[in-house]
């Protein structure tokens, strides 16, 4: 009995204990979504239950203490947020205009019916700190430039080296392309895998989006993944205009049939694709798509291979992107880099599919879309040049 006492003290009281004695703290982040013309999702988390908000103010010069800046809640349905991850979407923005924002968390101790218990508010530093600031879209853009890695699995030091190739003063955006992790277990994972890398890069001043894999799709953490990576329209598939690209960014789901064992009858994904594509054909129909000089489809599986998914992919996806004139597909899932030309009874426009180890840099304005491959060591070992649309 004695004994019994001394193990729950030592092993489950005492860590108990330290986390409830653990001060209120911003944990991860904040990192940048969905960043459109007139609005973003600033995304951050916390190590206690919080309440959550961020300051906003024009990058005008003026000192942020200057006046009182205008705050936004993390809410839903008119109610904020109490949760240890934070979703901060803010709206009625300006076209191309560049802000500085600060987060705020303040703890709820608790919560019982009409009473709630505040703790302490934690802030990012705005005394002596450079505040981050984003800049939204610029609809008149004629130009942009972007930056695509995928296929990380959790690997940081391939994923910086990667990163610091690209160049931060121009580039407008980033894209995850999938397989960033192995599996999805937990919120820890999501960060020390690659998002605590992205975040000290560029990710709370430059947006991030993301196509999800089939590794992030898998795990008991896996229903939580729009939580972390919210997008304009609620899905993890869409429409993004970055200056004269539009991208389609596609959820390609798992790549085994969904009946596989090592999914554990946990995967749906044939329904999915078969709706995601009812999706694609009204989507490919929007100005933001048809008037866009360049067509880009992001999607993690390619369109061949054999597997279930890469011919999913193939079927549900490619003949209606064919009809509306995508111009490349950019791909990874294979670990190694694949250029595909245009195959007659199949995908109408090149696939470029980047491996594991390699980065997408490319360059868009009013004469070409020039996409070039890059190794770890940056040397170019690949390129395609897209002419605009017609
Ligand atoms: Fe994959």
């Amino acid at each position: 009995m004695k004994n019994s006492l001394l193990f729950l003290c030592v092993f489950v009281c005492a860590p108990l204990m330290a986390v409830c004695q653990e001060a209120f703290k911003i944990t991860h982040g904040p990192y940048l979504q969905a960043l459109g013309e007139t609005g973003v999702n600033i995304v951050y988390t916390t190590n206690k239950k919080a309440v959550a908000w961020v300051e906003l103010a024009p990058a005008d010069g003026s000192h942020f203490y200057a006046q009182e800046r205008q705050k936004i809640f993390a809410s839903e349905h008119g109610n904020k947020t109490e949760n240890t991850v934070h979703n901060v979407r803010i709206e009625g923005l300006k076209p191309a205009t560049k802000y500085r924002y600060r987060i705020y968390a303040q703890e709820v101790l608790s919560h019982e019916s009409y009473i709630v218990k505040y703790g302490n508010i934690a802030a990012s530093a705005a005394y002596r700190a450079e505040l981050p600031t984003f800049t939204t879209s610029d609809p008149k853009a004629t130009s942009t430039q972007f930056a695509i890695v995928n296929d990380i699995h959790q690997q940081n030091d391939v994923l910086k080296k990667l990163l610091g190739q690209v160049d931060w003063s121009a580039n407008k955006l980033v894209f995850f392309n999938g397989d960033m992790q192995n599996n999805s277990r937990t919120e820890s994972q999501i960060f020390s895998s690659y998002m605590d890398t992205a975040i000290s890069i560029f990710a709370s001043q430059i947006p991030m989006y993301y196509a999800r894999g089939n590794h992030e799709s898998r795990g008991e953490f896996a229903n939580e993944f729009p939580r972390y990576f919210p997008t304009a329209n609620g899905r993890l598939y869409y429409l993004l205009r970055s200056g004269p690209v539009c991208f389609v960014v596609l959820d390609t789901g798992e790549d085994k049939p969904d009946s596989d064992i090592e999914y554990s009858g946990t995967a749906d994904y044939d329904a999915y694709r078969t709706q995601q594509a009812a999706w694609l054909k009204e989507a490919l129909q929007r100005p933001e798509y048809t008037t866009a000089p360049y067509k880009v489809v992001v999607a993690h599986i390619p369109p061949f291979g054999g597997w279930h998914g890469e011919m999913e992919v193939a079927q549900k996806f490619v003949p209606i992107l064919n009809t509306a004139g995508a111009q490349i597909m950019l791909s990874g899932h294979l670990h190694r880099n694949v250029k595909r030309a245009p195959e007659a009874n199949a995908w109408q426009f090149p696939v470029l599919v980047n491996s594991n180890t390699s980065i997408i840099r490319a360059k868009a304005d009013e004469n070409q879309l020039q996409i070039e491959v890059y190794d770890l060591e940056g040397k170019k070992i690949d390129a395609v040049t897209i002419q605009p649309s017609k």
